[in-house]
Parts: C-alpha cells; structure tokens; sequence
C-alpha cells in the first residue's frame, strides 16, 4: 500500500488511521437521483449507457465533488456489472430496479458462468477511473468499488431484489456444494475486478455487503465469511479496501474477521459501541440515518456532532450515511451536512 505523507489527501489519511486536520466525509449514492443534473443526463441517457460510456460515467462522478465539496468521489457505475460478462442477462427497468432474466438455479448454470478479464470486460469503468483521476488531479482521491460475494451470489439467485432470501438460502441449505464453487467463482471475479480498478487509478475501494446482515451468525460464518476473507486479503496490501454491510449488530465480530482496512456500519448501532465492539485498529465508517436528511438544518447538525462526539476525534473516521442517499434528499440539505462534518470536526 502507497505511504501516506502531507500531500496525501486526507480521505486517503483516515483510511490509513493518521490523524486529520478534520473527518473526511463521502455519501453512499452521492452520484445519483438526488442530483438534478443527474436527473436531466437520466431524462437523455439509459442507466446502462451512463455507466458504459467513460465520458458520462466521468461528468457523473464529478458532479457531486464540486456541488457538495465532499473528500472522496466513488466512481459511477453499479455493483452488478461484472455479471454481465459472466453471462448473467441483466436489465434495469424503468423504475423497477435491477432485473435479471437467467437466474441461477442448479449446479449446470453455475458451471456455466465464465470468469471475467476485468480490463478487457469492463474496459468502460477502467476508463472512466482513469479520466476522473485525470481531472481531480490527485487532489481528490477515487473510491473504486464492488459487491461482495454473497449479494451478488443473492441477486444472481433471486433475479431480483428480494425481502427474505428464500431462493438465496434454499440454494445454501440444500447444496452446499453448488452454493460454495458459486461463491468461489464470484469470489475471482470480483478479487479481478477490483485489482484491475486499484490498477486504474482508485485510492481505495469499497465492498458493498449490502444484503449479509440477513444471514445469522453462524450461516454467516460457514457460508460467507470465508469467500469475504479471500476477496479482503487479497486486495488489502494493495489499497485500503471499506467492507461495508446494513443491519451487521448481531455479526460485527464476524464482518471484522472477514476483513477490511475499515469496516462500514448503518445507523442501527451507535458508533462508539460498535467501535469498541470491533477494536480500534480498524477504521470506522459511518453512520448518519439517510432520513436524517430530511429533517431541518438544526436537527442535521445535532445528529452530526452526535456522531462526531461517538467517533471521540480517533483517527480512522470516515463520515457517511448508513445507506445510500434516498434519490428525494434535498440537495441543499446534504450540502449542510457536509459542511456541518468539516466545521464542527475542526480541532
Ligand atoms: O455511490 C455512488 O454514487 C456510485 C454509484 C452506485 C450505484 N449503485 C449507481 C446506481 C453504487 C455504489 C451502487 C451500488 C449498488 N447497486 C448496491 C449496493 C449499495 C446499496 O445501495 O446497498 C446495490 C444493491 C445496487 C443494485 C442496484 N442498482 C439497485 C437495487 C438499483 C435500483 C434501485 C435504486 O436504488 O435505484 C440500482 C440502480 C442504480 N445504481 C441507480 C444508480 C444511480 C439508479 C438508476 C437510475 O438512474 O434509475
């Protein structure tokens, strides 16, 4: 992993656990619906031909650096693309959320998925890396990302976003073989996908666990905690990598033993509990209820300090939602937010 010196932009310091003049702050989703720009690209442009055309992906990620004066961009894209060169037949309805039309059922179609070269089968999200890291000019740093194995494993099965998991875990119980080499192939995948990202330009990255705090403790650990783990050592000497998951207070322990520089929590827990749960050599990101967004300037800030007092001035802070930005936020209101983490975290 590159040393961390004064250049080193500070989003890029917390990572590493150094001190900073202030708490870096980013937003989940921070490049999407909320942004009205990015509501009139949506009105000419399908999703899937924003995300593959470099010059768009790029004009996207961009939008919220200026806008919100945040520290980090994550790079435009989606956590699912990496199916489509594994052969997975994948759609983002309007309005509907991903669909996808050859769901894996049995042994056969996991047999069938191919292994991906990420610079040849997702040149689109190389390049647009490449061209943000051209225009921030190091000063900002890019935020690669992927989905873990186990929500991509669960969208591949399910076909579609799901509540309760049954076609996910029914495929668990019922072969465990077939779900572990699904798992495997997953695993190189995205371990690939990242690498080549890391390679492109990205600071750091983050592994979106969205879906794994469905899972108990022990189907956790048996199922997915050892495929996490590979992925999170392979990529962690080369830069830091956020693991991040919702709803994790009854698996924190075990997401910590999977891995990650620093581990990313929703607003379900307090702060300084799941900090000293999970030990202070790791990083902490998070954890601003998205909705909190919606409530008045004043209420913003109260929630904010509140979280900035939990993180106790640690170095390792990264502030975030504990989610995503809900595409009706207003905008004016994340930008308060924004600067109420800068300003009230000023030593
Ligand atoms: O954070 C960012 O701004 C970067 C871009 C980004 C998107 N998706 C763009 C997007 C990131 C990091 C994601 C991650 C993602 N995608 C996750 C993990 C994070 C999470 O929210 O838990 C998941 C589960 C997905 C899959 C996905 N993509 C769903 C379920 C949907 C539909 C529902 C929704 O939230 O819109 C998408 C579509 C999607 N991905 C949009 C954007 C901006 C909206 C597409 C549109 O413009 O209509």
């Amino acid at each position: 992993m590159k040393k961390v010196g004064k250049e080193t932009p500070i989003f890029l310091r917390a990572c590493q656990r150094e001190p900073t003049e202030y708490t870096p702050v980013w937003l989940m989703r921070q490049a999407g619906r909320f942004l009205k720009e990015y509501r009139a690209l949506r009105r000419q442009y399908p999703f899937l031909t924003l995300c593959k055309t470099p010059e768009l992906a790029t004009q996207v990620t961009l939008l919220p650096i200026k806008k919100l004066g945040v520290d980090a961009a994550i790079i435009f894209a989606d956590i699912l693309l990496p199916l489509e060169p594994m052969g997975i037949d994948l759609e983002f309805t309007k309005g509907g959320g991903p669909v996808i039309h050859n769901p894996i059922h049995s042994r056969d179609d996991v047999e069938k998925l191919r292994p991906i070269e990420a610079e040849e089968d997702l040149p689109f999200v190389m390049e647009a890396i490449r061209s943000v890291c051209l225009e921030l000019k190091g000063g900002t740093p890019v935020i690669g990302f992927s989905g873990a194995p186990f929500t991509l494993a669960s969208y591949v099965i399910e076909g579609k976003g799901t509540r309760d998991f049954v076609r996910a875990k029914s495929l668990m119980y019922q072969d465990p073989r077939c779900w572990h080499r699904l798992m495997e192939k997953l695993s190189a995948v995205v371990i690939s996908y990242l690498d080549t990202q890391i390679q492109a330009g990205a600071g750091a990255v983050q592994l979106f666990d969205s879906w794994a705090g469905c899972l108990s403790p022990h189907d956790y650990e048996e199922f997915v905690l050892p495929h996490s783990q590979r992925v999170l050592r392979a990529l962690s000497t080369k830069a830091p990598v956020i693991h991040f998951a919702l709803d994790t207070a009854g698996i924190l322990e075990l997401v910590k033993a999977a891995g990650g520089d620093i581990i990313g929590i929703d607003w379900r827990m307090d702060l300084d509990e799941a900090w000293k749960r999970l030990g202070y050599e790791v990083g902490i990101q998070g954890n601003l209820d998205p909705a909190a967004l919606f409530g008045p300037p004043e209420q913003i800030e109260k929630r904010v300090a509140a979280i900035l007092h939990a993180a106790g001035g640690r170095p390792g802070h990264i502030f975030n939602l504990g989610h995503g930005v809900l595409p009706q936020t207003p905008e004016e209101n994340v930008i308060a937010m924004v600067e109420a983490v800068h300003r009230l975290s000023k030593g």
